[in-house]
């Protein structure tokens, strides 16, 4: 097993292939071998039977046995031998036995005529018995013959038994036949296991082929390849299966590093902005802008906003990577309507004064936790609230679904274009509004938060937004 183990699939395929097709082939020409051998047999058996029949009956008949009543009828040697040399042709001796066993007359009288094998007794005592049709095989001087004996009756039904007929005939003609057959069936074995062999091996390497470009394909992967794929061939079996799935698989694999590389760009980017406006200040105040109070406290206001904004950053982002390794989620059973009641105060504070109104939906209890909704809720709030003007209200309401509740924010703004909609949650993405209506700036993190929040709590989070009606954000959270 070790030494299989170092083989390539190849050779391991191709192996267990031929010995396979060598043990099917032999077990197959083996047995049709055999089979043809019975056949022979059997047929030379039949003929000889068939040959010998008349010549007994008419035997029976000119020596009057059978009319004869006698129960210890008697074998007589000048009439035995007259019956076995009837019987005895080129390729055939017979002999008569009587009821004891002896050779009471020997068929074979030329010396081209084969000899008699000695009767075994097993077989003589079989056909005393009263068994009809003895065969067996039995060899004279090294040569294979086939001996029949049939019992001497004087009527064809009659139990009586007084002797039994031993006929042998050669076998080597059908040696000589079957030989031929053999070795014709051993060239077309031996044809059959070349082509088989060759075939089958050319079958493996083809259908490996494609598990070779595979493994080609992971090694330029893993140097960090990742715009290789694999050329499918067959779509339909397992390796043209398992080569769609790979490719698959490095597809998304190449869009979350693409993902990956953009988020740091971005984080790069967003913590630029600050830290040069930061530098920028700082060089002012060292060219001795601190000793001019206006402008001193004019660049520590700014300097007071960039820093803030970095703060902001930094916690939106640990929140991100927290959430992303589900290493603060802690759920609870809540009811909304309770949970929205407390919510209420901080709404009024975010909204400042506009029209906010929470509609009650029905009693449900739902599992999420509280700081993580709460969270949520201000982020699409603080949306709705920055992209809609100031007249306009803003709804937060709720439905039951199937084992889950639904829970909308809408607004009445701008709403967001084609392309805003389709990039809203990735991270740092900011739509064309948000650089018009929006005095304080954004990061662009508010929605692919809030996305991961609702995810680590088991929901889904979508947006409908029309432009010029309006925004509305739906999240699901599963019921308790
Ligand atoms: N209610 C809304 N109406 C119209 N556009 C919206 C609405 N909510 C979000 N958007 C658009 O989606 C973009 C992404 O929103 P997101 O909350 O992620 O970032 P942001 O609000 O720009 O910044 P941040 O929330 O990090 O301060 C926004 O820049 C804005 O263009
Ligand atoms: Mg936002």
């Amino acid at each position: 097993m070790k030494v299989l183990d170092k083989l390539s699939l190849r050779a391991r395929l191709g192996l267990l292939y031929a010995v396979l097709l060598i043990f099917s082939v032999v077990v197959v020409g083996c047995y049709s071998y055999w089979n043809i051998w019975q056949l022979f047999i059997s047929n030379k058996s039949s003929q000889l039977r068939a040959r010998a029949k008349p010549i007994i009956e008419h035997w029976l008949v000119d020596n009057d046995l059978t009319k004869s009543n006698n129960p210890h009828l008697k074998l007589n040697p000048e009439k035995a031998f007259i019956l076995a040399r009837d019987l005895t042709s080129r390729d055939t001796v017979a002999i008569v036995l009587n009821r004891k066993g002896d050779i009471i007359a020997n068929g074979k009288c030329l010396p081209e005529e084969p000899q008699a094998p000695i009767p075994d007794k097993r077989y003589f005592r079989r056909a005393l018995s009263g068994e009809n049709e003895v065969t067996y095989r039995s060899q004279v001087n090294g040569k294979p013959v086939l001996v029949l004996l049939i019992p001497l009756r004087p009527r064809p039904a009659s139990p009586q038994i007084f002797g039994v007929i031993q006929m042998s005939t050669l076998l080597t003609d059908i040696r000589k036949i079957l030989f031929r057959h053999g070795t014709m069936l051993v060239s077309l074995v031996a044809i059959i296991l070349i082509l088989g062999i060759v075939t089958g091996f050319w079958l493996i390497g083809v259908s490996l082929k494609d598990l070779q470009s595979l493994l080609t394909s992971c090694n330029q992967i893993s140097k960090g390849n990742f715009s290789q794929r694999v050329s499918v061939k067959n779509h339909r079996d397992e390796i043209g299966k398992l080569a769609i799935s790979f490719n698959q698989m490095i597809e998304k694999l190449e869009a979350t590093f693409a993902s990956q590389q953009r988020f740091v760009a971005n984080v790069a980017h967003e913590l630029m902005t600050p830290l040069t406006g930061l530098r920028g200040s700082l060089e002012v105040l060292l060219r001795g802008a601190q000793d001019d109070p206006s402008a001193m406290a004019r660049l520590s206001k700014g300097m007071y906003r960039e820093v803030n904004r970095l703060i902001r950053l930094c916690e939106q982002l640990l929140g991100l990577s927290q959430l992303e390794s589900c290493s603060n989620v802690h759920k609870q059973p809540i009811i909304l309507s309770e949970f929205f009641n407390e919510f209420k105060a901080n709404a009024q504070v975010l909204a400042g004064g506009r029209s906010l109104s929470i509609q009650q939906g029905p009693y449900v209890k739902v599992s999420a936790d509280p700081d993580l909704l709460k969270q949520i809720l201000l982020n699409l709030l603080s949306n709705a609230l920055r992209y809609s003007p100031r007249e306009t209200p803003v709804v937060i309401r709720w439905k039951l679904l199937p084992e889950q509740v639904e829970i909308q924010i809408s607004d009445q703004g701008q709403g967001m274009d084609r392309e805003t909609l389709s990039h809203a949650f990735e991270p740092f993405y900011q739509g064309k509004l948000a650089r018009l209506v929006s005095n304080e700036k954004g990061i662009g993190l508010g929605l692919s938060l809030a996305k991961s929040m609702v995810e680590a709590q088991g929901g889904m989070i979508r947006i409908e937004s029309e432009p010029g009606k309006g925004t509305t954000v739906f999240f699901t959270l599963p019921l308790e």
